[in-house]
C-alpha cells in the first residue's frame, strides 16, 4: 500500500518546509487582513506567496491538506449538501418583542427569580451582545484544523456547507497550537451593508435577481451548491459561542465566564464583536439595549436587536433550559426595519423640474419607528424591475433617516388580474406630453410653468429656507392659491395684499399678516440665495454660491456664455449649459425683472479674479467600466476641472482612465507610454489639484 508519506518524499525537504512556512504566512497574513482589519503586507506581496503555495501544491498533489489557504475556493458544484448531526445541539433564544425597557427589566427579574436571588442579593452580571442579522453557524475544528461548518437547521440536524464557508476570509481554516483537540465554534454569518450593495449592483448589471436583504444574501450564498459562485459573495463572521469541545477533564479549557470564552475565541484568530460588553443588572442592559440602538444605523451590517446572557458559566447551567431554548439568554429585539403592507395605488406625482416620480400609496404600516404610507418607486425601470402593482403584498423598508422602500412584491399573494405599471405619457397634473429622452432614467413633463405642479414646487422651492425663504409658506398655503389661480409666477407672490390672503379659505388675519411680513422680509436676501431660489436645473447651494463669487452679480451671470461659465469653479458643460439655456428664455429673464422691480434685492460685490483650472489643457480617454462612476460622471467631473474627455488615444493623450474590460485604448495607451490611471488614481488627481 501506497503512503503519503511514501509520495511525500517526492517533496525535498527545503520544498516541505518552504510550504509549511507559506501556509504559516498565509494564515497569519489572512488574520491580519480579513479579521483584525491591519494588513502588513501589500496584497500583491500576498498574492506572491500564495501563488508560490499553489505551484508548489501543485507539483506535489499529495501534500495539500483541507487547512492550506489556497483550499479556500475550489471544488465541484454539489448536487445537495450532506446532513450532520449536531454533537450538541444548536439551541434558538427566547426572544423579547417588548421593545420597551422593560424588554430587559423583565428578563433580569426572571432570573433573579430563578436564581433564588431576594431584593438584596447584588446585581447579576451579565454579557450583553448585538443580534447579528445572518444565519447561525457551526464550525468544527479537529487538532485546530477546520473540518466542517454546518447549518443550524432544525438545532438537531444541519447541512454541511463546508466548500462554501472556506472561502469566508474571516473563517481561519487553522488555529493556533494550543487550542483543544475538539473544538466547535458557533456564530453568525452574514454579509455586510457595503458588501451587500455591491452584491446587488453587480447582480443588476448582469441582469440577474437582486437581494431583499443582507440575511438573504448571506443565506443564498451559503446555501449556493457551486463554491465557486459563493466564493464570489462576499460573507463575514462573528463567533458567539461553542457547541462540542474536549472536556476539561480531558485537556480542554476549563472557562468561568462567557465573556472569557468569548476572550478566548478572539485569541485563537475569530472575529468578536467589539460591541460585546459586560452589565450589572437591569439598568446597565437597559442602558446597553439604548445605546446600541443609537448606533444601529451607522453600522456596517444590520442587527436585528441585542442578546442578554448571564456571564457565569455555573449560573447558566443551574439554570438549564426549557425546551430549545436556555433559561439564561434572551434575545431582546429592536423595532423592525421591515414590514408586510399592501399596495392600495401607485401615484404619478411632478416634480419641480418636470420629473415623474412613481409612488407607491401603502396601507399605513409602523415600520422602523415611523407610520409609512407613501414609498417611492423612483423611475419607470426601478417601478418594472420590481414590478409592483395595485394589490401587491410587498415588503417595506425603512431604516434610519433613509426614505421608506419597497424592497420586493410577495409573489405567492398576487391577486389575479393585477396590472403591471406602466408610466403615463401624458403629465398626470397639467395634461402636456411626458417624455424619456435618450440616456435618461426619467420621464419629464413639458408644460414648464404651464404645469401647476411644477409651479408649485418652483414656489417651494423659492421659498424654502436655504433659498429666500418665506416663513410660514408651506405646502397647504401654496396649493390653495396655486389651485384657485390666486397666484401663477413667482413675482405674483409679492402682489399679494393682505386682503387676498385673508380671503383664502381657513386663514386667519393673524396668519395673513405673518405672511405678508415673512414675505416683505424675504425681500432682502443674497445672490446665491436667490440664484438658488430660481430653481435652475443642476444649480444647488454651492454651484449657486460659486457663480456668486465668480461674478459678483446677477448681471454678469445672466449674460455670462457657456465659456465664461466654463470657467467657474466645480461648472462644468451640464451645468454651464443648464445656466445658459435658463437664462436664454425670456420668461425666465422676465421673473426675474420683475422680481427686482417688487424689491427683492441683495449685495453686489465684485467679479473673483478667475483662478486657473487644475487640468485646463490635459486631455483625458476613458476606457472600461469603472467601479463606482459611471462614464458621464467621470466626464464631467474632469471637465468641471478643465480638463477634455477625448474618444481615442493619441500621443497628445495625457492619461487614460481604464476599468475593467478595458480593451485595445489601455493597449494603445501603454504602448505610447501615455500614463494610465485607474478610478482611484483619477480621485486623487482631481483631489490633489482641487484640494
Ligand atoms: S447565542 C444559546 N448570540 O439568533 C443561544 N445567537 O435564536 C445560542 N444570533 O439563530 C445562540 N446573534 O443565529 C447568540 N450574539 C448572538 C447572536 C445570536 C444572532 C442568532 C443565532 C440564532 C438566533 C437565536
Amino acid at each position: 500500500m501506497v503512503t503519503q508519506d511514501l509520495f511525500a518524499a517526492g517533496a525535498s525537504p527545503l520544498e516541505l518546509e518552504r510550504i509549511a512556512q507559506l501556509r504559516r504566512l498565509l494564515h497569519e497574513h489572512a488574520h491580519r487582513y480579513y479579521v483584525l482589519d491591519e494588513p502588513t503586507i501589500p496584497d500583491a506581496e500576498y498574492d506572491r506567496m500564495f501563488q508560490e503555495l499553489q505551484s508548489l501544491e501543485a507539483q506535489h498533489p499529495e501534500l495539500i491538506t483541507p487547512d492550506s489557504p489556497t483550499q479556500r475556493v475550489g471544488g465541484r458544484a454539489l448536487e445537495h449538501f450532506a446532513s450532520v448531526r449536531h454533537a450538541v445541539p444548536m439551541l434558538s433564544i427566547r426572544t423579547e418583542t417588548d421593545t420597551q425597557s422593560s424588554g430587559a427589566e423583565n428578563f433580569d427579574a426572571r432570573v433573579r427569580r430563578e436564581l433564588g436571588l431576594d431584593a438584596s442579593a447584588p446585581a447579576v452580571e451579565y454579557v450583553a451582545e448585538p443580534k447579528f442579522d445572518g444565519l447561525a453557524m457551526s464550525l468544527r475544528y479537529e487538532h485546530g484544523v477546520l473540518v466542517q461548518a454546518a447549518t443550524r437547521g432544525d438545532g438537531e440536524v444541519g447541512e454541511d456547507v463546508t466548500q462554501n464557508i472556506r472561502t469566508i476570509g474571516q473563517i481561519p481554516l487553522r488555529l493556533p497550537a494550543q487550542v483543544p483537540p475538539v473544538l466547535e465554534v458557533r456564530g453568525e454569518v452574514y454579509m455586510r451593508r457595503d458588501d451587500f450593495q455591491r452584491l446587488n449592483e453587480q447582480q443588476r448589471d448582469k441582469g440577474l435577481k437582486t437581494f431583499v436583504n443582507t440575511r438573504n444574501a448571506a443565506a443564498g450564498a451559503v446555501r449556493q451548491l457551486d463554491p465557486a459562485i459563493a466564493a464570489q459573495r462576499p460573507l463575514s463572521f462573528f463567533a458567539y459561542g461553542l457547541g462540542e469541545i474536549t472536556p476539561a477533564e480531558s485537556g480542554g479549557p476549563a472557562f468561568e465566564t462567557h465573556y472569557a470564552m468569548l476572550q478566548a475565541l478572539k485569541s485563537w484568530g475569530f472575529p468578536v464583536s467589539a460591541l460585546v460588553g459586560i452589565a450589572q443588572g437591569a439598568a446597565e442592559l437597559v442602558a446597553y439595549y439604548e445605546a446600541i440602538g443609537r448606533q444601529r444605523d451607522g453600522l456596517g451590517f444590520d442587527i436585528d436587536g441585542v442578546v442578554y446572557k448571564v456571564n457565569s458559566l455555573a449560573l447558566q447551567r443551574r439554570m438549564g433550559f426549557v425546551t430549545r431554548e436556555p433559561r439564561w439568554a434572551v434575545a431582546h429585539k429592536f423595532p423592525a426595519q421591515e414590514q408586510f403592507t399592501t399596495v392600495v395605488g401607485i401615484e404619478v406625482q411632478v416634480g419641480r423640474t418636470g420629473k415623474l416620480t412613481p409612488v407607491a400609496k401603502l396601507a399605513p404600516v409602523f415600520v422602523g419607528g415611523v407610520t409609512v404610507t407613501n414609498a417611492t418607486l423612483h423611475n419607470e425601470d426601478e417601478a418594472r424591475r420590481k414590478d409592483v402593482r395595485v394589490g401587491d403584498t410587498v415588503i417595506v423598508r425603512r431604516a434610519g433617516d433613509v426614505i421608506p422602500e419597497v424592497v420586493a412584491v410577495v409573489a405567492e399573494k398576487r391577486q389575479p388580474g393585477a396590472i403591471e405599471f406602466t408610466m403615463p405619457r401624458i403629465c398626470p397634473v397639467c395634461g402636456s406630453a411626458a417624455v424619456r429622452e435618450e440616456g435618461e432614467a426619467d420621464y419629464r413633463c413639458t408644460g414648464g410653468l404651464f404645469c401647476s405642479a411644477q409651479r408649485k414646487q418652483a414656489i417651494l422651492h423659492f421659498a424654502q429656507r436655504r433659498a429666500v425663504e418665506v416663513e410660514g409658506l408651506g405646502e397647504k398655503l401654496v396649493d390653495q392659491l396655486v389651485d384657485g389661480d390666486v397666484i401663477r409666477t413667482l413675482p405674483d407672490l409679492y402682489r399679494l395684499g393682505l386682503t387676498a390672503l385673508a380671503s383664502l379659505d381657513r386663514m386667519a388675519d393673524k396668519s395673513a399678516q405673518n405672511i405678508v411680513q415673512a414675505l416683505e422680509k424675504s425681500k432682502q436676501t443674497t445672490l446665491p440665495r436667490f440664484l438658488f431660489g430660481l430653481g435652475i436645473r443642476h444649480v444647488g447651494e454651492a454651484t449657486a454660491k460659486e457663480l456668486a463669487r465668480h461674478f459678483g452679480g446677477l448681471d454678469a451671470i445672466m449674460n455670462a456664455s457657456e465659456e465664461q461659465l466654463l470657467q467657474v469653479n466645480d461648472i462644468g458643460p451640464i451645468v454651464a449649459q443648464s445656466v445658459r439655456t435658463f437664462f436664454d428664455q425670456a420668461h425666465n429673464r422676465e421673473v426675474v425683472e420683475q422680481l427686482r422691480a417688487c424689491g427683492v434685492t441683495w449685495e453686489e460685490g465684485a467679479p473673483a479674479l478667475a483662478t486657473p483650472k487644475p487640468l485646463t489643457g490635459k486631455t483625458f480617454v476613458l476606457t472600461g467600466t469603472l467601479p463606482t462612476l459611471s462614464r458621464d460622471e467621470a466626464k464631467e467631473l474632469i471637465e468641471a476641472a478643465g480638463g477634455k474627455v477625448a474618444g481615442s488615444v493619441s500621443k497628445k493623450t495625457d492619461y487614460v482612465v481604464a476599468g475593467t474590460e478595458a480593451g485595445s485604448k489601455l493597449e494603445k495607451a501603454q504602448s505610447l507610454g501615455v500614463a494610465i490611471l485607474d478610478e482611484s488614481g483619477l480621485q486623487t488627481l482631481l483631489a490633489t489639484f482641487t484640494g
